[in-house]
């Protein structure tokens, strides 16, 4: 028989109170103060996300969920599309909060939800497996897997295998593709979604990129984007240049995180 000794349930709390305060720098309590009180500065990225997922067709009426936190920047109609939600997340919270944003009119309109505290990124392939009919979404996850895994060169051949992984099965993501420090001195960017599609699988200095309907070098056209947020100061590359395979069409998406440091978020969806 197998008997967990005191010190694997200390090391089981000490993980459960770390992902309660901040999900190893992803997410936790730090994340849903400052999302309940950033609510209104997102709106129009709010907007623009629910424009986006409300141009996906899916057929699947399954749908898993990773890293959906409370789901601050989810359209309820969108998961009420579904008949099954299970969501996966590390953030102990997650059940209490997005229970209360979205669970009481899902439950009305017959979805059922089913919460799971684990790692859906490390777990992925036997998730996979145990729900073969469900399309997946990753709600703004893949860009802090460098975060957690605190090495970025790492993340970047995590995230670029996973496209391999969900072969064959109908999937999509919105994760932060750059971030950074903004000019508040000059005038507000233009909340805009822009198409983005990587053009070939080569290293980033070599690498093409049609931006709306130009063809540039990967860092002009991200240089581009930048300069359309009043960027200043080094950015910080998320490492998921490379999560979509080329010529999969993308839409970028503002997001002023904080007034004075934005984010672009990249989104596309994936057939099976
Ligand atoms: C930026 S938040 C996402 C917020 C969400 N899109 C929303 O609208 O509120 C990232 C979420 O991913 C979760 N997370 C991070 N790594 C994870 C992993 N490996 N497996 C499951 N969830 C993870 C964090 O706990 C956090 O809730």
């Amino acid at each position: 028989m197998f008997v967990k000794s005191d010190s694997d349930s200390r090391t089981r709390l000490a993980t459960w109170i770390r992902d309660i305060a901040n999900a190893g720098g992803t997410g936790g309590l730090n994340w849903h103060v400052h999302a309940a009180r950033s609510l209104q500065r997102w709106l129009p990225t709010r907007e623009l996300i629910a424009s986006f997922l409300s141009d996906i067709q899916t057929e699947q009426s399954h749908l898993l969920l990773i890293g959906g936190s409370a789901g601050w920047m989810l359209p309820t109609p969108w998961l009420a599309r579904f008949q099954r939600i299970d969501a996966y997340d590390i953030d102990p919270l997650v059940p209490l909060l997005f229970g209360l944003r979205h669970g009481r009119e899902l439950k009305a309109l017959g979805v059922e939800v089913n919460y799971h505290r684990a790692d859906a990124i490390a777990g992925l392939p036997s998730l996979l497996k145990q729900h073969p009919q469900a399309c997946i979404w990753f709600d703004n996850v893949l860009g802090q897997v460098g975060v957690r895994l605190g090495d970025e060169e790492i993340a970047e051949r995590q995230l670029n295998q996973l496209k391999s992984l969900l072969k064959g099965r109908a999937w999509g993501s919105l994760h932060d593709l750059y971030s950074g420090s903004v000019d508040t001195s000059m005038a507000l960017p233009a909340y805009d979604a822009v198409e983005w599609i990587r053009l070939d699988d080569k290293p980033e200095d070599t690498s093409e990129v049609k931006l709306k309907q130009q063809v540039l070098m990967h860092q002009d056209a991200a240089q581009q984007l930048l300069t359309r947020l009043n960027a200043q100061g080094v950015w910080h590359d998320h490492a998921t240049r490379t999560v979509f395979a080329p010529g999969t069409r993308t839409t970028m998406i503002p997001w002023a995180f904080k007034p004075n440091y934005w984010h672009w978020l990249q989104a596309a969806w994936v057939k099976s």
